[in-house]
């Protein structure tokens, strides 16, 4: 049969490359210039000078800096909401030791869907208070996750520690030092949004349909997963952990390079020079790394930034530095995606609740490159022989995605 594979007048862009998909002032990824802004502060400025998580979770829901007053308000709100149901602990522990944690988080915030004491009100408020739940409970989750799979008892989070401050203590068990509290808060500043990334795209789509807010957060952590988004952190430590010695740096990426492999932590879709990002999380990577193993991980990390420029022409991105600033932090590596995934948790809800308040179905339309009209040929007539396959494809286009 003839293919008829028809051009329609709208060219395909791949990937949605350059389309503008949505109006936000949550935050705005200037490319060009190499800025990234939070409600139209920069972001350096933000990393200068917030005193924690919570003042930036704030200001990307509510829209302003909050007072003195109003963020002690919210940060004890936060750290009042962020109990797990005793029934999602249960389902946690029951399932395979096998699993990824963040495939655990992705199910577990499903189960905290049905327990929320807003489950079913999807109106701007009920949409609120969840939303507000969801960015205490996912830190949380991460840490219950973590200390469930070593058989280590659930702390509670201490209502006079800051949301940075608890996480690391309810993971290992102990007060954190200063210097820990700092990254690990900057950490969490530095991932809070970042325009219309892969899942925050996903869970609008999601929220344009109506849907309610925990289905759009689950989209966006199932998006967030993949390697070429936040999946990239955990395979930057793998690669690491791989280079023994720093002088094995450019014969390991030339052959990865020769290979056709991704640097992982490596290349953006809309920065065209280094990640704004970058600056910060590169000095925590350092004072962090000085602290242990002699720097060797930082020294390491610090000439694989530089061949790979050389090489390559392309800078790092956020996950590049957060790997070794995680490791140094004590959270294991299949962890990293997960702990993004607590950071990213404002920026999903403050743009669901936005989708929510101009809304139209996102949806777009593809390019068919199939046939039309083929005969339809009734399951008793058709013989044995057919020209589909019922095999799958041989190969996956993996390095096109
Ligand atoms: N390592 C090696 N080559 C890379 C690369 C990387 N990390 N990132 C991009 N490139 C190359 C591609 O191979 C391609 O080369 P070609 O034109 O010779 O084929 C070119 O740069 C453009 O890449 P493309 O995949 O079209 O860019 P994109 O905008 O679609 O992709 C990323 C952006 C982030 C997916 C991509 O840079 C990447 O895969 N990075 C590694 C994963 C990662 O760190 N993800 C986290 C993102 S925050």
């Amino acid at each position: 049969m003839t293919r008829l594979a028809r051009k329609e007048d709208s060219e395909v862009v791949r990937g949605l490359e350059g389309v503008v998909a949505a109006e936000t002032d949550i935050s705005f990824v200037d490319g060009v210039n190499g800025k990234l802004y939070y409600k139209g502060y920069n972001i350096h400025d933000i990393a200068g000078h917030t005193s924690c998580f919570a003042e930036v979770a704030y200001l990307l829901l509510v829209g302003k800096l909050p007072t003195e007053a109003e963020l002690e308000e919210f940060r004890r709100r936060i750290i009042s909401e962020m109990r797990i149901p005793a029934q999602v602990v249960k389902m946690i522990e029951i399932l395979p030791p096998s699993s990824h944690p963040m495939d655990i988080l992705r199910t577990s915030v499903s189960a905290l869907a049905h327990f929320d004491p807003e489950y079913g009100d999807n109106s701007p408020e009920g949409s609120f208070g969840k939303g507000i739940r969801l960015i205490a409970q996912i830190p949380q989750l991460v840490t219950v996750i973590y200390r469930i799979r070593r058989n280590k008892s659930i702390l509670s989070p201490d209502p006079n520690l800051n949301m940075a401050a608890n996480i690391l203590y309810m993971l290992h068990g102990t007060m954190p030092a200063e210097l820990h509290v700092r990254a690990m808060d900057m950490l969490l500043v530095l991932h809070a949004d970042h325009g219309l990334n892969a899942s925050t795209f996903a869970a609008r789509v999601t929220a344009s349909t109506w849907s309610d807010i925990h289905s759009a957060v689950i989209t966006a952590i199932g998006t967030l997963k993949g390697p070429l988004h936040g999946g990239a952190n955990e395979r930057v430590m793998n690669m690491l952990k791989n280079i023994k010695n720093i002088d094995e740096v450019e014969e390991y990426i030339n052959s990865m390079l020769a290979q056709g492999e991704r640097v992982m932590g490596f290349g953006h879709r809309i920065y065209k020079k280094e990640d704004p990002r970058t600056r910060h999380l590169r000095a925590l990577s350092r004072a962090l790394c000085a602290e242990r193993e002699n720097g060797k991980l930082y020294e390491i990390s610090h000439r694989i930034e530089n061949y790979v420029l050389k090489a390559k022409g392309i800078y790092p991105n956020v996950d590049f530095y957060s790997a070794t600033v995680q490791h140094a932090l004590g959270i294991p590596e299949d962890y990293y995606t997960a702990m993004f995934a607590a950071s990213r948790i404002p920026g999903w809800v403050a743009h669901v609740l936005e989708q929510n308040k101009d809304n139209r179905l996102i949806r777009p339309t593809s390019q068919y490159i199939g046939e039309y009209d083929k005969h339809f040929i009734p399951i008793g007539e058709r013989t044995t022989t057919s020209a589909v396959s019922s095999e799958p494809p041989s190969a996956f286009n993996r390095t096109g995605e």
